[in-house]
C-alpha cells in the first residue's frame, strides 16, 4: 500500500484549482439510473470513490465513460479528467452487492433511484465506518412514506413498489440534524413518484442543492432548492442532461487550512466562497487573512513561525462549520498559542485522527464529543496511520509543519476524496512524495 513521506518546515505559496465535489458527483452518478438518456457530468473528479461508484453502476447496467479532457471547462482541477458520461441502457439491474457497497457508503444512493425507476431494489446495508455507526433509517423511512415496502434480509435492504411510488409529506431529520444522503435518496425517488412530495427537514448542504439542480436539468420538478423544505412534483420520466459538478468546498477548505497552518499564502480558484463562510470566519478569528472574490479564496499568514490564535469550533449542519473540516481544523489548533475546543456534533466519535496527532507531539484530551487541544510550538514527525478520509488529510497538514519527516500510511483513504493531493501540494511548495511499500 502507498504511503506519503512529508518533510515539515515549508511555508506554502501558490494557487490550486478546486476539483468537482465528491459528495455531489456520487449521488449524481446514482441519478443516472433515473434517466432514459446520457447524463454528462463536467468536472467529475478523478477519485477512487468515483471509480467505486462506477463499478456499482456497471453492475446495474449503467455504463460510464470519460471524454477526453477539453479546454472548454469539461476538465477537472488543473487540467483534470474529461467529463464523465453515464447511460443506463434498458431497464437497470436492481442488486447492489455487499462486495461493492461495503467499500463506499455512498453506494446506498442507488436505493432511491432504483426503487423509483425499476420499482424494486436490493442494496447491501452499508455497515459502519471508523467513526461510528452510519444508520440509514431516514432513507428507509422516506421510501416507505413514498409507498415502498421495505424489508431487511441477510444484510440487504429490499424495496418493492410494484405500482410505482406515490408522493407524500415526510420529515427526514435525525437526532443529529438533517441527513445529507438521506435527503438525496428520497428526493431522487420522489422525482418519478406520482403526485407531490414534500420533504421537511431536508439537508441544505450545497451538494444537495447541486444534485437538485442536476435533477431539474434532467426534467425533474423541484421547488425550495437550498431550503429545509423541498417540494417535488413527480414526472413521467427524466431525460439525460449535462451538468457541471459543484466545486468541492471540503477540498478547497483543506487547501486553505494547509496555507494557514504553514503561515503561507494559498489561493483556491474556481470555488464557491459562500460555501465556506464558517471556515472563513474561523480562520480570521484565528489570526489569518482571508480574501475572497466571485469564484476564488485566498488565505495568508505571516510566515512559517506564525501560531494560530486558539479558536474553538463546533461542527453543525450547513451553513455551520462542516464536520468534514473538523480534523483539519484540529491539526491547525495543535500549533495554536493556547487552548481551543473542538466539538463534534454530527459524528461524536469522529476522532480517529486524535491519537495519531498525539503521536506527533500534539497535546489533545477528549471529553465525550469535545477535544481539548493545547497548542504547542512544535510537532514532531512520526510514522502515522491514515484511517478515514478527512483524518488522513489532517495528518498530512500536521506533517507539513512537524519537525523532520512524517510517514502517513494507507493513503488510499486520502485518494478516495482528494484528486492528486500530493502532486498539488508539491505545486504549492510542499515536500511530499508518494512511495510504495507502506504498512
Ligand atoms: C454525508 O454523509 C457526507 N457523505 C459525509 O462526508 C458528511 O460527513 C455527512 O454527510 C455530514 O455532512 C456523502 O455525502 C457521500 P448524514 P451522510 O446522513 O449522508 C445520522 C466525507 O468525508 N443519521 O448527513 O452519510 C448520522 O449518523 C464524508 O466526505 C441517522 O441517524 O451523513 C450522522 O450522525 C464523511 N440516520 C448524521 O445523521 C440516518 O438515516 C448526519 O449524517 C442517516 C444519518
Amino acid at each position: 500500500m502507498d504511503k506519503f513521506v512529508v518533510e515539515g518546515g515549508v511555508r506554502l505559496e501558490g494557487r490550486v484549482t478546486a476539483a468537482g465535489a465528491k459528495n455531489a458527483v456520487l449521488p449524481m452518478m446514482a441519478a443516472a439510473l433515473l434517466a432514459d438518456g446520457p447524463l454528462r457530468l463536467e468536472r467529475a473528479p478523478n477519485l477512487s470513490d468515483v471509480r467505486t461508484m462506477l463499478a456499482v453502476l456497471e453492475g446495474l447496467g449503467c455504463e460510464g465513460r470519460r471524454e477526453e479532457p477539453s479546454l472548454d471547462g469539461g476538465g477537472g482541477a488543473d487540467g483534470g479528467p474529461g467529463a464523465l458520461v453515464l447511460e443506463t441502457k434498458g431497464e437497470p439491474g436492481v442488486v447492489a452487492p455487499w462486495e461493492q457497497v461495503r467499500k463506499m457508503r455512498a453506494s446506498v444512493c442507488v436505493l432511491g433511484p432504483l426503487t423509483a425507476r425499476a420499482h424494486r431494489a436490493e442494496v447491501s446495508l452499508p455497515g459502519g465506518c471508523v467513526f461510528g455507526v452510519r444508520p440509514i433509517d431516514v432513507h428507509l423511512r422516506g421510501l416507505e412514506a413514498l409507498g415502498a415496502k421495505v424489508t431487511i434480509e441477510g444484510g440487504y435492504v429490499k424495496t418493492e413498489a410494484p405500482g410505482g411510488l406515490v408522493g407524500a409529506e415526510v420529515f427526514l431529520g435525525t437526532a443529529f440534524g438533517p441527513s445529507v444522503t438521506g435527503t438525496m435518496n428520497v428526493a431522487m425517488a420522489a422525482t418519478l413518484a406520482k403526485g407531490r412530495t414534500v420533504i421537511h427537514g431536508a439537508a441544505c448542504e450545497p451538494e444537495v442543492s447541486d444534485l437538485c439542480e442536476c435533477l431539474v436539468a434532467m426534467g425533474a420538478n423541484i421547488e425550495g432548492i437550498g431550503s429545509p423544505r423541498l417540494e417535488i412534483h413527480g414526472v413521467e420520466r427524466l431525460h439525460g442532461a449535462t451538468h457541471r459538478v459543484l466545486a468541492d468546498r471540503i477540498e478547497a477548505g483543506t487547501y486553505l487550512v494547509a496555507g494557514a497552518i504553514t503561515g503561507g499564502r494559498v489561493r483556491v480558484d474556481d470555488c464557491r466562497p459562500g460555501h465556506l463562510a464558517a471556515l472563513t470566519e474561523r480562520l480570521r478569528e484565528a489570526g489569518f487573512g482571508v480574501e475572497r472574490g466571485e469564484d476564488w479564496m485566498e488565505v495568508f499568514g505571516e510566515g512559517f513561525a506564525q501560531r494560530a490564535r486558539p479558536t474553538d469550533v463546533t461542527t453543525q449542519p450547513f451553513p455551520g462549520f462542516p464536520t468534514d473540516l473538523q480534523a483539519q481544523w484540529m491539526a491547525l489548533m495543535c500549533r495554536a498559542d493556547g487552548v481551543s475546543l473542538v466539538t463534534e456534533r454530527i459524528y461524536p466519535d469522529r476522532y480517529m485522527h486524535l491519537p495519531e496527532l498525539v503521536r506527533m507531539g500534539a497535546r489533545i484530551r477528549r471529553q465525550e464529543a469535545t477535544a481539548v487541544v493545547e497548542g504547542r510550538e512544535r510537532l514532531s514527525g512520526a510514522q502515522v496511520m491514515a484511517s478515514d478520509l478527512r483524518a488522513s488529510a489532517a495528518l498530512v497538514l500536521a506533517g507539513l509543519v512537524a519537525d523532520g519527516t512524517t510517514e502517513i500510511h494507507r493513503v488510499y483513504h486520502i485518494d478516495r476524496g482528494y484528486e492528486r493531493i500530493d502532486e498539488r501540494l508539491r505545486g504549492l511548495g510542499a515536500k511530499v512524495r508518494r512511495e510504495a511499500g507502506g504498512e
